[in-house]
C-alpha cells in the first residue's frame, strides 16, 4: 500500500544549538522522507502559545515554552508514504528514557522537555501544522 502523505517536523532549540541539523535530516532522507520545505526561524511567546495550545494547561506548559523560545528551531514538510507514522516512528517516544534504541530521541534527547524534536501526530495536525509555518 502506498499512502503519500506530507508532515511537519521541527528540529528544536537543543538540536539546533549542538549542531545536529545535518545529522537529524540524515536520518529522514535515509528513511524516505524527503524534505519538501525548510526554513529556520525563533518563535515568539504567542507563536509557542498558538502551536501547543492543546498542552497550554499542562504542568509543563512552562518548561516548555522557555524551551521553544530559547534559540532558532529549524521547520520542515516532510514527505513520503506514511509520512506522519513513520516520522513518529524515527522520532521516538517523547520521553527519551522510554524512546527505542536507534531513534532520535533515544540518541539525542536530554529529557522529556528537551527532546529535540517535533511531528505531526495525525492527518489533522499535519495539515494544521504545516499551514501554520508554510504557504503551501
Ligand atoms: O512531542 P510529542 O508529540 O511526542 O509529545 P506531546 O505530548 O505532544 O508534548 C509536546 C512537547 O511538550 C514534548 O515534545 C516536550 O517537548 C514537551 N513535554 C514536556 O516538556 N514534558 C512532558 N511531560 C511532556 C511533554
Ligand atoms: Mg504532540
Amino acid at each position: 500500500m502506498i499512502q503519500k502523505e506530507r508532515t511537519l517536523s521541527i528540529i528544536k532549540p537543543d538540536a539546533v544549538s549542538k549542531g545536529i541539523i545535518g545529522a537529524i535530516i540524515s536520518r529522514f532522507e535515509s528513511s524516505g522522507l524527503l524534505i519538501v520545505s525548510a526554513k529556520m526561524l525563533q518563535l515568539t511567546t504567542d507563536q509557542v502559545l498558538e502551536f501547543y495550545n492543546e498542552h497550554k494547561n499542562k504542568f509543563f506548559f512552562k518548561d516548555l515554552m522557555e524551551f521553544m523560545i530559547s534559540g532558532p528551531i529549524f521547520v520542515q514538510i516532510l514527505e513520503g508514504n506514511y509520512a506522519i507514522r513513520r516520522n513518529r516512528e524515527i522520532m521516538g517516544n517523547t520521553d527519551p528514557m522510554k524512546a527505542l534504541a536507534g531513534t532520535i530521541r533515544f540518541d539525542y534527547g536530554e529529557s522529556c522537555t528537551k527532546n529535540v524534536i517535533h511531528g505531526s501526530d495525525s492527518e489533522s495536525s499535519a495539515k494544521y501544522e504545516i499551514a501554520y509555518f508554510f504557504d503551501i
